[in-house]
């Protein structure tokens, strides 16, 4: 299985166990770590509704939990045949943990993919210290 594959099956199951009863609108997320190893999440809704967590931060809380820092690669997959871009919030939540040059995959259930860097996606990120 090559790299993309395996992070597309990973975010698909993911995304099957959302949590997404408020939009209808589950999704998937799963990275690769430097490491290699892989860590999926999925969003979390809740009836008050801002509580709500994406998939990409679960990905990440997951990656944290597991004792790992730094994002090669990530994917997040929609519901259906839609390509999603991260969230505005989840741009700057990738950024603390990846260089401007990750790869960011926007996939749809095909397996069709685009994929951006980081840099192309947040390029004046906010960092403590300026820049
Ligand atoms: N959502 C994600 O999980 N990731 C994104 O990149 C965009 C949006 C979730 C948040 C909410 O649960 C639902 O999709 C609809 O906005």
């Amino acid at each position: 299985m090559n790299g993309f594959d395996e992070l597309f099956i990973r975010a698909k199951a993911a995304r099957a166990r959302a949590y997404a009863p408020y939009s209808r609108f589950p999704v998937g997320a799963a990275l690769r770590a430097e490491s290699g190893a892989v860590f999926a999440g999925c969003n979390v809704e809740n009836a008050a509704y801002p509580l709500g967590v994406c998939a990409e931060t679960s990905a990440i809380s997951a990656m944290i939990a597991a004792g790992e820092r730094r994002i090669a690669e990530i994917l997040v997959l929609g519901p259906g045949a839609e390509r999603i871009a991260p969230c505005g919030a989840c741009r700057q939540r990738i950024a603390e943990f990846a260089g401007p040059g990750a790869r960011v995959h926007m996939a749809d259930d095909s397996g069709q993919v685009e994929t951006l860097r980081l840099s192309e996606l947040l390029p004046r990120v906010f960092t403590l210290g300026g820049g």
